[in-house]
């Protein structure tokens, strides 16, 4: 039987909504195709920026490295000229300058290898209290070196706090949390210190009164060579920021310009 015109009218109808929707599932198919394609390129530019990245780390690491020997010599012998050279001596001045320029390259060197070599973690179960107490009595000296009048504040637990750390690597994040409140505050001021637990982290926080830090500056501290300061690497909150990171913690910051700065670790336990 033959079929009319309304039924192959129908049937042609049906036909088309079939292919219309078919061809819409069609076109968002490709537009996520076309999205994935997209985020494919920029994971592989990714992979190829942290190559490129990682091979730099490679080559700073033996370059500091093949400095840092050189220098140590050089470091020695300008002090032991400097013991032979009195005070008043014209010429104690030059190597003044120099032991003073030879203590700036060891800065840079000594955290370009902080930053670009590979870590391990050795992690041992620490008294957060006793650790951070020796840490701050570094600090003091520090205070001491900058000529300021800084006063430290404690809000430890009133016994002892055990927690599995890597100690050492963790008093650098510390020191270099520290040294940077001391340097921001210019005269006169506070840095207070606080450790906190409960039983998945320590929470530890350094807060100075200093200068703060300015809001469009605030994204880029921890950035591998960011600084505002002369004699700086920017590579203090760098290295911070990588010990936090293989301790699979967190590191929060806060500033008021003016007012002050305050960084806030969480570190699991
Ligand atoms: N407590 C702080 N108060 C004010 N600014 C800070 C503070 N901590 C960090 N900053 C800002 O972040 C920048 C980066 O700090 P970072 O410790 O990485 O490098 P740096 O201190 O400049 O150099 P280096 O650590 O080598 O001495 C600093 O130059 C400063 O501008
Ligand atoms: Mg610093």
């Amino acid at each position: 039987m033959q079929k009319s015109q309304d039924e192959l009218m129908n049937e042609f109808s049906v036909f088309m909504e079939r292919f219309s929707a078919q061809s819409d599932a069609l076109e968002l198919a490709y537009k996520a195709l076309e999205m994935q394609s997209e985020q494919l390129k920029k994971m592989q530019e990714e992979v190829n920026q942290s190559r490129v990245l990682s091979a730099l780390g490679e080559m700073a690491a033996t370059v500091a490295h093949e400095i840092g020997n050189p220098l140590g010599g050089i470091g020695g012998y300008a002090s032991l000229l400097a013991r032979g050279i009195p005070p008043e001596d014209p010429k104690r001045k030059y190597v003044d300058k120099i032991i003073g320029g030879i203590s700036s390259l060891n800065k840079i060197v000594g955290n370009l290898l902080a930053y670009t070599k590979k870590t391990h973690l050795q992690k041992q179960k620490t008294d957060l209290v006793a650790w951070a107490e020796a840490i701050l009595a570094h600090a003091e000296i520090e205070i001491e070196k900058e000529k300021k009048k800084v006063s430290l504040e404690r809000d430890f637990p009133a016994e002892f706090l055990n927690a599995e750390i890597d100690g050492e690597r963790l008093q650098q994040v510390m020191l270099n949390l520290l040294i940077n409140g001391i340097q921001a505050i210019e005269v006169e001021g506070k840095i207070s210190v606080s450790i906190r637990s409960n039983e998945n982290f320590a929470e530890i926080t350094v807060a100075d009164t200093g200068k703060g830090i300015k809001p469009e500056n605030l994204k880029n501290i921890f950035t591998p060579f960011f600084t505002t300061k002369e004699q700086g690497t920017g590579l203090g909150l760098a290295i911070v920021k990588k010990i936090v990171d293989l301790h699979e913690g967190e590191i929060l910051v806060e500033s008021i310009p003016g007012k002050g700065t305050k960084f806030c670790l969480k570190i699991p336990i």
